[in-house]
């Protein structure tokens, strides 16, 4: 296996820029996922990184060598698409064979890099079957062993799993992660779908209309966002982002919304706000940090249930305040039911503060 840096890559269309200047580090072994909305530079991205298409400018290395010339096939790596090409008149082994005949590899060492492929991938009962005979989750398990047998430096997958139904999807996302464990395998895996980054990825790299916006281990990025897209791109429900005014009297700060309600703040998050370049902050709250009264309590803030979304093990509550949606969550146990009043309490210790102009978070020091 092999580590792979991005070194200021720039894509551009026209006048277009779909990837603007890119730089990280996937280092050997790691398993990084390229997360991010519909049109943000994904794809692009790891197109650049395969060699399918040609780079404006940058640099991209692969091992020890700039590949920014190189043919894909040159480049050592195995690409493992959304749909899965599978060669429809072939076999499972013929289909796992076959890039391997095309490198005039010896037929007995072919024979054992296919077994071991479908070994690794449970799959050495399929051998003989052809791919209409084979559900879309052993389809996409050929794929990925097509790739295998090709034993390269880097993986690099494209949704590999968004054409499977929800229920397969969870279940092949925990046969890739167990893949890369086995493998110890270095794979850059592209989705839209946030879960699957967080679940799955050593590390995540978030990008938003072609820019690079934060690199992190999935912990780190959930916990610490640098900027309001990522708090609302990565968790589920999105964190909620409330538009307030910062004042400070008398040695205290307050937060004050459009409606009236103030938030007395801490002197840590006072010390954040100290800091914004404007009186606009932004506060964000995932919805576990938000308790939910039936009454006022100290410090809580009134709000109207909108809607109630019960889903078993707990129940979401949307609310609106301050002109912005709220997501709160309670066990099941509690009813809430639509326009009833309720208080909400923001937890001071891990509530998040924005830069109402630069949308960058707020630091304490
Ligand atoms: N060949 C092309 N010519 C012009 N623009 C392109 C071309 N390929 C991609 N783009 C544009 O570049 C941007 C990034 O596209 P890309 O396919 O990388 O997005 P993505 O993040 O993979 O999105 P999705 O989640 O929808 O697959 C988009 O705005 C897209 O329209
Ligand atoms: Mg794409």
């Amino acid at each position: 296996m092999a580590h792979v840096v991005l070194k200021d890559l720039v894509k551009t269309y026209g006048g277009f820029k779909a990837v603007n200047n890119v730089s990280l580090t996937v280092n050997d072994g790691e398993f990084v996922a390229l997360v991010g909305p519909s049109g943000c530079g994904k794809t692009t991205t790891l197109n650049l990184v395969a060699g399918l298409i040609p780079i404006t400018s940058g640099d991209i290395v692969i091992g020890d060598r700039v590949v920014n010339d190189l043919d894909p096939k040159d480049r050592d790596i195995a690409m493992v698409f959304q749909n899965y090409a599978l060669y429809p008149q072939k076999s499972v082994y013929k289909n796992l064979a076959f890039p391997l005949q095309m490198r005039k590899l010896p037929r007995d060492e072919i024979d054992k890099k296919v077994k071991d492929a479908a070994r690794v991938l449970d799959m050495t009962h399929l051998l003989e079957r052809k791919p209409r005979e084979l559900s879309g989750g052993q389809q996409q398990r050929v794929a990925l062993g097509r790739a295998l047998v090709r034993d390269p430096a880097v993986f690099l997958m494209d949704e590999p799993l968004s054409n499977l139904d929800a229920k397969l999807r969870v279940q092949m996302r925990s046969e890739i992660k167990r893949f890369h464990q086995d493998l110890k395998a270095t794979i850059i895996y592209v989705t839209h779908d946030q879960l699957e980054a967080v679940t799955m990825a050593d590390k995540m790299a978030v990008m938003n209309g072609g820019f690079l916006q934060q690199y992190d281990s999935p912990a780190q990025v959930f916990a610490h966002p640098m900027n309001m897209f990522v708090a609302s791109f990565i968790g589920s429900p999105a964190m909620s982002l409330i538009p307030l005014q910062a004042s400070t009297a008398n040695g205290n700060t307050v937060l004050t919304s459009a409606e009236g309600w103030t938030l007395k703040l801490s002197p840590r998050n006072a010390r954040k706000v100290a800091g914004a370049t404007t009186k606009k902050v932004v506060l964000g709250a995932r919805h576990s940090t938000i308790k939910l009264h039936k009454s006022a309590v100290p410090g809580s803030i009134p709000a109207k249930a909108y809607t109630v979304e019960p889903t078993g093990d707990v129940t979401f509550v949307q609310a609106f305040l301050s002109g912005a949606i709220v997501n709160v969550s309670v066990p099941p146990t509690i009813t809430v039911a639509p326009d009833e009043q309720i208080w909400l309490e923001f937890d001071q210790e891990r509530m998040h503060l924005f830069d109402g102009e630069t949308e960058m978070a707020l630091k304490a020091d």
